[in-house]
């Protein structure tokens, strides 16, 4: 058992596993025996604990519930054959947790807190694993503003927790995808680089358009000139353009850093295809699918790692893609969780050890 200094630690008696099968269990439906809670007060974090998973006590006032101070990340464990227990590049997501903190006006975890308790809640809850392919443990870290107050202003007090939640694959199979020229996920300046709980919440009327219209998610364009791509629903996109692939670059501060994003980035480099991180015009798509060249588009995040597209809509042009016979998705979703399920050595050094 792992153990980690000022971290206390209350056990339930019986666990809810004892009654429930990981067999194809949906995503984020489940949550394991215990979390973990902390309180920043008087500029320090203190009372940090895990506990039996338990619902909240808010005051109505609560900070967080009025003016949106919410972040999160989502981070994957796996097990190998043999029992042991691995997260994902927990790291990177702790940094981007921070950066996003500081984004949105909010106190640093300290490595220790975020990684030490994440590392002793995993591997207390590390039954809860599911062992199918597509399937993992989802890490949920997470911290919201405490002060009980309606005046607008950052929150003295926060709360940061982790929870856990034994899933399967997000979406099942090759998605439709409307691109979104009346809609906004980021605009310059704004929190798009955040992974801030209000991204996610301003986002959902557009994706409820496009289902109207029977697609999956939207295909962010830029706020300005809705012309340059930015993500697809939560997730970064690629291209396969010829024997290129081009993903939009992070500097506008639009787009969020994604750990998958970076994973996928040197896999496809290591399959020997040029990367190019650029500003993509949806017009340079459409004639790259006109003149042949618009092989493969797929999404990428750490919920739903690999996902293909099937049909990209823009206008009332319609981009529509034989997924079965794509090359490039397909080996590097496998190359990924080959690494994941340590089927193979873990070359790039993702896997961390508990
Ligand atoms: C993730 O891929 O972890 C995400 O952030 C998507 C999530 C909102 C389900």
């Amino acid at each position: 058992m792992v153990t980690a200094p000022g971290i206390n630690v209350q056990k339930v008696e019986t666990s809810k596993l004892q009654s429930l099968s990981l067999e194809n269990i949906p995503f984020g439906k489940y949550f394991t025996d215990h979390m973990l809670e902390a309180d920043f007060e008087d500029g320090e974090w203190k009372n940090i604990e895990i506990k039996p998973y338990q619902p909240l006590l808010l005051d109505p006032s609560t900070a967080a519930i009025h003016y949106g101070q919410a972040i999160f990340e989502g981070i994957k464990a796996y097990k190998d054959g043999e029992g042991n227990v691995f997260m994902f590049r927990p790291l990177d997501n702790y940094k981007r947790f921070n950066i996003s903190a500081a984004r949105m006006q909010m106190p640093l975890i300290p490595e220790d807190v975020f990684m030490e308790g994440m590392r002793l809640l995993v591997d207390l809850d590390k039954n809860w694993i599911p062992g199918q392919d597509d399937h993992s443990l989802y890490i949920r870290p997470f911290m919201f503003s405490t002060d009980s107050v309606i005046g607008v202003k950052p929150s003295d007090k926060y709360k940061f927790m982790i929870i856990l939640s034994p899933t399967g694959p997000y979406y099942n199979k090759p998605m439709r995808i409307y691109v979104e020229e009346k809609y906004s996920r980021a605009a310059p300046g704004g929190i798009g680089y955040a992974k801030a709980a209000g991204n996610y919440g301003a986002s959902m009327l557009a994706t409820a358009e496009a289902k109207k219209l029977g697609y999956d998610q939207v295909l962010w364009t830029d706020a300005v000139d809705h012309k340059y791509v930015q993500e697809i629903g939560t997730m970064n996109v690629f291209f396969i353009i010829g024997n290129k692939a081009y993903t939009p670059e992070l500097l506008s501060g639009a787009i969020l850093a994604g750990v998958t994003r970076d994973s996928a980035i040197t896999i496809l480099q290591e399959m020997g295809l040029e990367v190019l991180e650029e500003r993509i015009n949806i017009d340079d798509i459409i004639n790259a699918h006109r003149s042949g060249l618009l092989y493969e588009v797929f999404g990428t995040g750490t919920a739903a790692t690999i996902s293909l597209i099937r049909e990209l809509r823009y206008k009332d042009y319609i981009m529509e893609f034989a997924v079965e016979s794509w090359k490039v998705a397909p080996e590097l979703k496998k190359r990924l969780n080959d690494i994941r399920n340590c089927k193979v050595p873990d070359r790039f050094n993702w896997m961390y050890k508990i």
